[in-house]
């Protein structure tokens, strides 16, 4: 009978034997019990009551109830076989009111859950801010456009680092602080919906800042043995053209959107393009905060989705570009084009650009369509391809010497997608908002077989490559 693995076993072979393979999910988009356990409001709690922010008019009250069914998720990612979860940690749930006064029970939920994960003999990896910020702080500060909010993150963090820390080694400050000030502060999408250039680039500042001082906090802490990043999310930016002018701007793309987050934590501060053609748009750094956001990338975690096609667009804006349609690209249900090999230049790109750092894809994944079948099953093709490819593409980046340690399915299971609602499905497990009941999705299967293999051919292998 054919294996429909064995056709994976030679793209296994690529993966060193202590890649680190998970799932990622965040807390506002699983959690649910939004009002319980004296969990205080946050941002997204109040902009899904907005009337027209979520398109199918739901919130993430109840989500998939993990709170309540957290051992029942950790025994579901343990019959996938998993070797790491990413979640994240709701600041107020720990700190209602983001400040202050502390909650116990959002603390021990926390700390139940990774102990759960480690009995199960999975590794934990925890994100620090899912962007839900707590309401008090956006009401009474203006959230990430008052300068003071970084050290009150760092507090948050402190007290994270001090419940978590003797069990928890693998922290993110923060995910994708672009995306955060793209649906925050450039196009309203996302809470506090505004659409004020001047303030997005004030806020990403903060969010930079926060995560300095966040990184500061864990590496003088008394835990302080693991590793600590922030999640960037880019896409690569493929030239339109050989035309040195499409080169340029694409480079230009790249550095405007990975390089404005990943410069300053590596580098110090913004890349020049930047300075020069964004002016005083763009915040100025202390010398204090320059040097504590230099080397503030213990590696890179990347969350990659899709690519750019960039061509030099004169006059279009102060960075000048734009990018070219795909359509000859199949499209997920996000409309976002399927660029696996995008993943390997993006992969080569951050390995040169940030001195060889060691990096981990900390979310990858496709919104597609699915239902169950007359007998329940969820099959999930495009799925499974969608994923194969761009483990292909990391094979391709571990052949040509990128340090890639670990690869996390965005997401564990289907769940509140921002603005989308419950409307775009991620899962490689189904959860049917109306029981919550839990299917895996043949994406589900499949992954649990791919870990299962690689793990298998890295127990054949001669103790001397395995050591
Ligand atoms: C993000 C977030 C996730 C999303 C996922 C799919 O990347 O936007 O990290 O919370 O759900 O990316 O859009």
């Amino acid at each position: 009978m054919h294996d429909p693995m064995s056709d994976c076993d030679s793209l296994l072979e690529c993966f060193p034997p202590c890649f680190r393979w998970g799932v990622a999910t965040s807390a506002l988009q699983i959690e649910g019990a939004a009002a319980r356990d004296q969990r205080g409001p946050c941002i997204w709690d109040q902009f899904c009551r907005r009337p027209g922010a979520i398109a199918d008019g739901s919130n993430a009250d109840t989500a998939c109830d993990h709170v309540r069914r957290y051992r029942d998720d950790v025994r579901l990612m343990s019959s996938l076989g998993l070797g790491a979860y990413r979640f994240s940690i709701s600041w107020p749930r720990v700190m209602p009111t983001g400040q202050g006064r502390v909650n116990p029970t959002g603390l021990d939920f926390y700390d139940a859950l990774v102990d759960e994960l480690l009995t199960a003999g999975i590794e934990p990896v925890a994100t620090l801010y899912h962007w839900d910020l707590p309401q008090s702080l956006q009401e009474g500060m203006a959230g990430w456009l008052h300068d003071d909010l970084p050290l009150l993150f760092a507090d948050y963090a402190q007290l994270i680092f001090d419940r978590l820390g003797d069990r928890v080694t693998s922290w993110i400050t923060i995910n994708e602080p672009w995306c955060i000030v793209d649906g925050g502060y450039f196009n309203g999408a996302h809470p506090p919906g505004l659409t004020d250039r001047r303030a997005g680039y004030r806020a990403a500042h903060n969010l930079l800042r926060a995560h300095a001082y966040a990184v500061a906090r864990y590496r003088s802490s008394r835990y302080n043995t693991g590793q600590i990043t922030f999640a960037l999310n880019t896409h690569y930016s493929f030239a339109h053209s050989n035309d040195p002018q499409d080169r340029d701007a694409a480079q230009r793309a790249m550095l405007n959107f990975a390089g404005w987050f990943a410069d300053p934590a590596h580098f110090g501060d913004y890349p020049a393009v930047l300075r020069e053609r964004l002016g005083d748009l763009l915040p100025v750094f202390s010398t204090g905060d320059q040097t504590l956001l230099a080397g503030s990338m213990d590696y890179v975690a990347l969350n990659y989705y899709l690519s750019d096609v960039i061509r030099h667009a004169p006059g279009r804006g102060e960075m000048e570009y734009e990018p070219v349609a795909q359509p000859h690209r199949l499209h997920t249900e996000m409309g976002w084009p399927v660029v696996p090999d995008g993943l390997t230049h993006i992969l080569l790109w951050l390995h040169e650009r940030y001195d060889q750092l060691p990096i981990h894809v900390t979310e990858n994944g496709a919104a597609f369509a699915d239902h169950p079948d007359d007998t329940g099953r969820v099959n999930d093709p495009q799925r499974i391809t969608y994923l194969r490819d761009h483990l292909h593409a990391v094979a391709d980046a571990l052949e040509r010497g990128v340090d890639v340690r670990g690869y996390h399915v965005w997401t564990l299971m289907d769940n509140f997608e921002w603005s989308h609602g419950y409307t775009k499905k991620f899962g490689i497990v189904r959860c049917d908002f109306d029981t919550l009941e839990r299917t895996i999705k043949q994406s589900g299967h499949w992954y649990a077989d791919l870990v299962r293999r690689h793990r298998q051919l890295t127990a054949q292998r001669p103790v001397e490559e395995t050591a």
